[in-house]
């Protein structure tokens, strides 16, 4: 107890000198407009009177993550702030004991990491993959750890009348999915000439339009209730394009646009109690990859499996709207968005989107 208060006096403090390097800066800043000023230490003022500490923390931080998030995070100082001075890893997470959460790829990789971390956490855990030994593997490892329930059901998520058929099943035998998180995924991994025509249709129906046909089929039921979680397991490569990517990264962009639109669509319809988040993380290995290298291991680390499914859960019960991983992701995507595109290009040359699919092998080509 007396531990937190001293945490909560300290952060505090730190605050305080925050608001005031902000003051000052608006101050000097000729450039700054006078309406931005007086809102924000309206705001503040008003916050300040209003607020006990803790909430006070809570509503400051919430606000350096939405202004993070519109930036797509883009300052070192923006993630200081958020992860050193107010130490995120104290805030209040959302309870998900007794949720529905639906996992589509939950078979393997990613997917069936999270779906490990979501029994843990009370969860009851309906799991998708068209690959129907994986998925029950899945299924046994959350029974291990303790899931309350899990159910498996095999689903191509590609063909829009089994995901409707499959939908219903969920719905009669489980009841409404809260926290939907869309996470299948392919990589065929060639050039794009090389790339035969129905590869790269199946790309497209599984990264990107299976995700429709899912938000079709349980949307309703969290609109109505004004309850859910929509996530997108997008990638990096829906941010940046790369050579050797093209119908993976034109798959993953449509998602990254198409999971952004319905958080948009959600915010216009005032259901504040749907929250989104979309997930673009660079190469983890979980063998989807295999092969690949990063020119840049220091800036640019292949990512581990068990620290990246972490990060996401933590991100969705923190209800963050975006997750890009790793962190300078943040910023090089950034300098791509605000640079002339020339520059830009270059930057991406140097992080290797030109080499990094060359050594390429994946599981498929491996196996
Ligand atoms: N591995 C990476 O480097 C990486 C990087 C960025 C983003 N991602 C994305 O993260 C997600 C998970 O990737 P992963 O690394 O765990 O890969 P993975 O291959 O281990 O898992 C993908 C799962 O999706 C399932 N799947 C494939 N097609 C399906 C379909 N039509 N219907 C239902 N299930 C289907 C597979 O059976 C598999 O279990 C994918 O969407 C991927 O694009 C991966």
């Amino acid at each position: 107890m007396l531990q937190q208060k001293e945490l909560l006096e300290n952060q505090s403090k730190r605050l305080q000198y925050w608001h005031w390097c902000l003051k000052w800066y608006y101050r000097k800043d000729p450039r700054s407009t006078l309406k931005k000023k007086s809102s924000l230490q309206r705001n503040w003022e008003a916050r300040n009177n209003e607020m006990d500490e803790k909430s006070f923390l809570e509503k400051t931080s919430v606000m350096l993550k939405n202004i993070d998030e519109f930036f797509l995070g883009g300052t070192f100082g923006f993630n200081y702030v958020k992860h050193r001075l107010l130490q995120e890893d104290n805030w209040r997470k959302k309870n998900v004991t007794g949720e529905i959460v639906l996992i589509t790829g939950a078979g393997s990789g990613i997917g069936r990491l999270m779906a490990l971390k979501f029994a843990r956490l009370g969860a009851v855990l309906v799991l998708w993959d068209v690959n129907q030994e994986g998925n029950k593997e899945t299924g046994r490892l959350a029974k291990e750890v303790g899931a309350v329930k899990v159910h498996t059901y095999t689903c191509d998520c590609s063909k829009r009348q089994e995901v409707y058929k499959v939908a219903d099943q969920v719905k009669k035998e489980v009841g409404d999915v809260s926290i939907l998180i869309n996470n299948a995924g392919i990589v065929t991994g060639n050039k794009f000439l090389d790339c035969p025509d129905s590869l790269v249709e199946k790309t497209m129906e599984v990264n990107a339009m299976a995700q429709f046909w899912t938000y079709k089929a349980f949307l309703p039921a969290m609109i109505a209730s004004n309850h859910g979680h929509l996530v997108s397991i997008a990638s990096s490569a829906g941010l940046h394009g790369a050579s050797g990517l093209a119908d993976y990264s034109a798959s993953k962009f449509a998602a990254v646009g198409f999971a952004e639109s319905i958080a948009i669509e959600m915010r216009g319809l005032k259901k504040t109690g749907i929250k989104t988040t979309i997930v673009c993380p660079y190469f983890i290995n979980t063998g989807m990859f295999d092969g690949v290298k990063t020119k840049s291991p220091r800036i640019l680390p292949i990512l581990d499996p068990e620290c990246t499914a972490e990060t996401i859960v933590k991100a969705i019960l923190q209800e963050q709207l975006h997750l890009v991983i790793p962190r300078s992701l943040y910023v090089i995507t950034t300098l791509k968005n605000i640079l002339p595109m020339k520059i830009g290009s270059l930057f991406e040359d140097y992080f290797g989107a030109c080499q990094s699919m060359d050594y390429f092998q994946g599981r498929l080509k491996k196996d």
